[in-house]
């Protein structure tokens, strides 16, 4: 229709006139056709240690490397104090488990700390010890009480025994008079040592046998937050001591023991999420057969947590295990998807299927019921004994991650090994599979043996591909399988996404939403970035580009993609209404590599994206537009069917100048969304939506089917 009159258009309190002489698009939703239901379980969140997600992240635990077996070759994170003429070294302890000289043996606490650290002391005029840099630093905040714990031996100067029979340890450690009985300083420091943030001490008792000591290090009131900090261990005695899990915990969320980030978890929260996707991605599976997440060396107290390879070039604490994760779930009342470990490995192995992989299929029978089982079980009573004796719900467990890049076809086996396993003992347990879907891996393979009830598509873009293909969902089978959609994004801008991003994902999610009978599950990958950049003494914290949300040693923020992830999921309704649109407008998208390969011009893809959901208690109505182009785009909207309206609504808006705009730790709010109140909204109305934005219209009606 052309529009030859005036439109008045409210814009929270402004007042906006425009002469439309073109055609705009339109929109109209029909509140009378029933529509299907959108899943609730559609926003969720997927993790993976990556990036320093937990270690140097989520997990609050601030020091770095408390088992010391991070490198074998140096005690990273580590350095020696030595001041006032006090002279000491320090020096790995049995860090190669192949290659234990004898003089370093005998010194491990159990099976899981092997390696530890050892401080020598030969003069101890002035104060010697060990101080650890932290993850990127230690943050120093006023009026916070810290925990710190940590194992000490105060002393071990005697000989070594030689075993009948064998040569005599080339290095012998020096025997010092035996003084390291007494008070042992602990404190928080700025990293020159002038400023002490926090301190206190323990009472060393004079024992060859590992003893752990625990206090709290309370700052004051007027201590100024910095993150350049260390934490120091120190003696002004002589003598040879030696440490082990050395740990320092800030407050946590709810308080937990071994918990969470505040800050980082206040963000989720703000997300509502309706499930977590864990423990991988990659971290699942790991480079080799013996590097899949180590779920039961994960339980239980710190002491009997070794940590292992990980999949991102750094060594996992295993802090937060199996029982940290779906008490995560519970703090942000998310249901766990747990994925389990399916004999496909980052490297290229795999475990054939039958005998040679039930042991695996054994071992994830276990874990689940860990997760699920009661108290009887002999996992559900272990879960208890770890101080959670309630179940945790669970109805869908994925087998795998990412199958598709298992060029040897085993996957249709070991899936349909695991489905009849899983499904015998827990027939109500959905098995989502890896491969069979549409994305790029799982088109590589099919599932022939069991026909799984849905299917894990991954999906890593960039905004013009998520854009031209934001309808993917439209024209899918509904009676073929269900769609979780367990990785995706909109991979532009780095280490978190930018606004141009952020458009990208809300024109997919646009198409997701529309299709949420089909599409049940959803989650943006990854999750989490520590921003911190390569310093000296530490590495760059992260290893992919483009995460949701990022945060240093202090601070945490939201990528703008965070924001369109908020706003999606916290402005949903649970009906899905059917819109007509038409005259949408388009952009220009540019050749690719394949398009110049077959000699395609550039192409025309849609500009502006849109959904509606309903919720059928209150009536209220959610709109969500998306306009990718420079222009502010008029839009006539239609509500057939809608019974009574209100005149005013509220609107939800993210946008910025310029696509490439985006958040960062030093600017971390300069693009969040805004509500306002708008006017004039009636059974047929006209809205502008701005320039690169996001808008969420909210609208109440009457209409409650
Ligand atoms: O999200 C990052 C990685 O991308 C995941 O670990 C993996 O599953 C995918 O390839």
């Amino acid at each position: 229709m052309k529009k030859l009159f005036s439109v008045s258009i409210f814009c929270s309190s402004l007042f906006i006139t425009i002469n439309l002489a073109a055609q705009n698009p339109r929109l109209t939703l029909d509140l009378n056709k029933p529509g299907a239901n959108v899943s609730p379980y559609l926003y969720g969140l997927m993790t993976e240690e990556i990036n320093h997600s937990y270690d140097g992240g989520l997990y609050a635990e601030l020091i770095r490397n408390r088992i010391f077996k991070d490198n074998p070759n140096t005690p990273e994170a580590w350095s020696v104090i030595q001041e006032g003429g006090a002279k000491a070294k320090i020096q790995l302890v049995a860090a190669k488990p192949d290659n234990i000289p004898f003089d370093q043996r005998r010194q491990a606490i159990n099976g899981a700390l092997t390696t530890c650290l050892q401080l020598l002391v030969d003069t101890g005029a002035g104060r010697a010890g060990i101080a650890n840099e932290g993850y990127w630093g230690i943050p120093v905040l006023p009026n916070t009480t810290y925990k710190a714990s940590f194992y000490i031996k105060g002393t071990e100067s005697r000989p070594f025994a030689v075993r009948p029979g064998a040569p005599a340890p080339a290095v012998t450690v020096p025997v010092i008079a035996d003084n390291t009985a007494g008070p042992i300083t602990v404190s928080i420091e700025s990293n020159d040592g002038k400023t002490v943030y926090a301190s206190g001490t323990i009472n060393l008792i004079k024992s060859t046998f590992w003893k752990k000591y625990e206090l709290n290090l309370t700052t004051a009131a007027d201590v100024k937050t910095t993150a350049a900090a260390h934490f120091v261990i120190s003696t002004n005695r002589t003598g040879v001591y030696y440490f082990n899990l050395v740990s320092l915990f800030p407050p946590t969320y709810h308080d937990r023991p071994n918990g969470n980030r505040i800050d980082i978890m206040r963000l989720l929260a703000g997300m509502k999420p309706a499930f977590l996707r864990f423990p991988g991605g990659n971290f699942l599976e790991g480079p080799k057969l013996n590097d899949a997440f180590p779920w039961k060396s994960t339980l239980g107290p710190l002491e009997n947590r070794p940590g292992h390879t990980g999949s991102w070039g750094y060594r996992p604490t295993d802090g937060m295990g199996l029982l940290e994760f779906l008490e995560w779930c519970e703090d942000l009342k998310m249901e766990p998807l747990l994925a389990v470990y399916a004999g496909y490995s980052l490297d290229g192995d795999h475990v054939d299927a039958g005998a040679l992989l039930k042991p695996y299929v054994d071992d994830a029978l276990d874990e689940i019921e860990y997760v699920k089982g009661d108290t009887h079980s002999y996992w559900g009573a272990k879960r208890a004994a770890d101080g959670h004796p309630a179940p945790f719900k669970l109805s869908y467990v994925e087998i795998g991650n990412e199958d598709g890049f298992d060029r040897s076809g085993s996957y249709d086996g070991r899936f349909a090994q695991f489905y009849d396993a899983v499904k015998a003992k827990y027939p109500a347990l959905h098995c989502i599979a890896t491969i069979g879907g549409k994305d790029f891996l799982g088109l590589r393979g099919k599932l022939t043996i069991r026909k799984p009830e849905v299917v894990d598509e991954h999906y890593y873009r960039n905004a013009w591909e998520m854009e031209e293909d934001a309808s993917h969902y439209d024209n899918y089978d509904r009676k073929g399988f269900k769609v979780f959609v367990g990785e995706w994004a909109t991979r532009e801008g780095a280490p978190t996404t930018n606004l141009n991003a952020a458009l990208g994902d809300a024109a997919w999610m646009t198409g997701m939403e529309r299709n949420s009978d089909l599409v049940i599950r959803s989650c943006y990958a990854p999750l989490f970035v520590n921003v911190n950049t390569a310093t000296t003494t530490a590495p760059k914290a992260w290893q992919w580009d483009s995460d949701l949300i990022g945060y240093n040693t202090l601070t945490s923020f939201g990528s703008p993609s965070y924001y369109v992830q908020k706003m999606f999921s916290n402005y949903v309704g649970n009906k899905i209404i059917h819109i007509t649109a038409t005259g949408i407008p388009t952009q220009t998208r540019p050749v690719t590599r394949k398009d110049s390969a077959a000699n395609k011009l550039p192409q025309p893809i849609p500009a502006m994206f849109y959904v509606a959901t309903k919720d059928t208690k209150t009536g209220k109505l959610f709109l969500k537009v998306v306009n990718t182009t420079d222009k502010p785009q008029p839009v006539d909207i239609d509500l057939k069917g809608a019974g009574r309206i209100s005149p005013e609504g509220t609107l939800v808006v993210i946008k910025s100048k310029k696509p490439g705009d985006t958040n960062s730790i030093d600017d971390p709010e300069k693009i969040v969304p805004v509500v306002s109140n708008v006017k004039g909204i009636s059974r047929q109305f006209t809205r502008l939506f701005d320039p690169y934005s996001v808008s969420v219209l909210q609208i109440s009606t009457e209409n409650k089917q």
